[in-house]
């Protein structure tokens, strides 16, 4: 029998409606901007392949995981996991697991938001005409002159968190669920007209081939990490985010079937966008390895030679801003979940308190584009020697603090639970999916992240 409490934020509507708000979440920038260019860093194929195995025997069994462990505990993160922990007969500071998804999604919010920003400013770059007939030279001289502006990056980070707030501060169910119910089809259409843009490049072998065709002396063991990390970034893993919207999800919905259907998605998108962008890099004569402004070098110049291009290329920017949107209201929902049940702030209180603070850090993100360009904070070990203070952002959350918060869920879930509690929330039985599921998060995860993060950590040492 399932637990019989309630949400007090309230409910998804039906089984469709968590799909979409989970895919909302899982799907965005990450997909889309992030894949590409780390893709492209590591070499493409060994990594889109580490990537793709992390997907299958990490993420899927961790999402489940964290569905179940929010559904059976209906409240924040922090709350869920104390309640877990009293009912388990287990250490009560468990709820710092809690406590440290809220802290990822506070940091990954405050850099999410500004590169939010850049595809925010990019509507009206390629709505207004500006990238038509450029060529790559003049696309890469209009990115660079965003990221360059403290002043623009400001104004557009601004608007998204702005944007994002109001939301979150509506709850759970208005306006969200309608939106992503119709965006989500509308960018994977689009993102099939790039591919097919992409198709007539004359490049499209040499792109699919950098894809899909793994050559391992390009990957190292930080790259494995990085693909790692991605796997969980991209599935929203490891912080919170989907155990929260799991704590409003109702009680006779398949939690297997659904995160199979999420994750599914979201690789899809992934793999769409990687065969929208390489060969259009290729056909440029581009670099892969371009770093973080590769979407938007490369894009822009299909969109400045299609027909409609402006329009199309507004349309695409638009769809990625509202990704982008639907995952950033699921990174700070466990913090604001949390200010409502355990500080009495009304919704909208909570949302401006947390939102003004994830924006104000986001200040850190907006500088290391511009201004703080040259400050490395950590330029004595070698893998950071040219790392700025985004880079370090996204390294800590991405590659250390989401996999360690998936590992230690992976643990609660199968070390600390009880197997009458897992077989119980989960709903699918005692048999053979149960005990595939059992055995790759209670052997396959904690062994696989903690290899992963010892190569990775030797690699520093050796290096540093
Ligand atoms: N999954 C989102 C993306 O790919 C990012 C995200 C990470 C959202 C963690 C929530 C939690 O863009």
């Amino acid at each position: 029998m399932a637990t019989v409490r309630a949400s007090i934020h309230g409910q998804w509507s039906t089984r469709l409606a968590f799909i979409l708000a989970a895919t909302g979440s899982a799907v965005g920038l990450g997909n889309i901007w992030k894949f590409p260019y780390i893709a492209g860093e590591n070499g493409g194929g060994a990594f889109v392949l580490v990537y793709l195995g992390c997907i299958a025997i990490i993420g899927i069994p961790i999402m489940m995981s964290e569905v179940m462990l929010g559904r059976r505990g209906r409240q924040s993160p922090i709350n869920t996991m104390h309640t877990l922990a009293s009912e388990e007969n287990v250490s009560p500071h468990w709820k710092w697991l809690g406590w440290a998804g809220v802290v990822s999604g506070f940091l990954i919010l405050s850099y999410y938001s500004v590169i939010a920003g850049w595809a925010l400013a990019y509507v009206f770059r390629t709505g207004s005409g500006l990238i038509t007939g450029q060529t790559a030279d003049g696309i890469q001289s209009i990115f660079s002159d965003l990221v360059s502006d403290p002043e623009r990056l400001l104004a557009w980070h601004t608007i998204f968190m702005v944007m994002t707030m109001t939301v979150v501060a509506r709850g759970v169910r208005s306006g969200l669920e309608r939106a992503v119910r119709l965006l989500m089809p509308a960018l994977f259409v689009l993102l099939i007209v790039l591919v097919g843009y992409a198709w007539n490049t004359g490049s499209f072998d040499q792109g699919v081939d950098f894809l899909f065709t793994p050559d391992f002396s390009k990957i190292d063991a930080d790259g494995v990490l990085t693909a790692m990390g991605h796997a969980f970034f991209t599935l929203s893993l490891g912080m919170g985010a989907i155990m929260v919207y799991g704590s409003y999800l109702p009680d006779n919905v398949s939690i297997a079937k659904t995160s199979i259907a999420v994750s599914a998605m979201d690789t899809l998108v992934a793999l769409l966008a990687g065969m929208a962008i390489f060969p259009i890099v290729f056909a440029n004569g581009l670099e892969p390895g371009a770093g973080p402004g590769l979407i938007f070098q490369t894009l822009p110049i299909a969109f400045g030679h299609m027909d409609y291009g402006a329009f199309f290329g507004m349309l695409f920017f638009i769809l990625l801003v509202f990704a982008a949107w639907t995952s950033a209201i699921s990174l700070i929902e466990p913090a604001v979940a949390w200010l409502v049940e355990n500080r009495g702030m009304n919704r909208v209180f909570a949302s401006a308190v947390a939102g003004l603070a994830t924006w104000l850090f986001g200040l850190l993100t907006v500088f290391s584009f511009n201004i703080w360009a040259d400050v490395k904070l950590l330029s004595g070990i070698k893998v950071f020697q040219d790392s700025t203070i985004f880079d370090l952002l996204d390294y800590l959350t991405a590659n250390i603090m989401l996999p360690l918060g998936g590992l230690l869920i992976a643990v609660f879930a199968v070390w600390q639970m009880s197997r009458n509690s897992s077989v119980d929330e989960l709903s699918m039985g005692d048999g053979f999916f149960y005990k595939i599921w059992r055995f790759l998060v209670k052997y396959i995860t904690p062994v696989a992240v903690f290899i992963v993060f010892l190569n990775a950590v030797g690699i520093i040492d050796l290096n540093g």
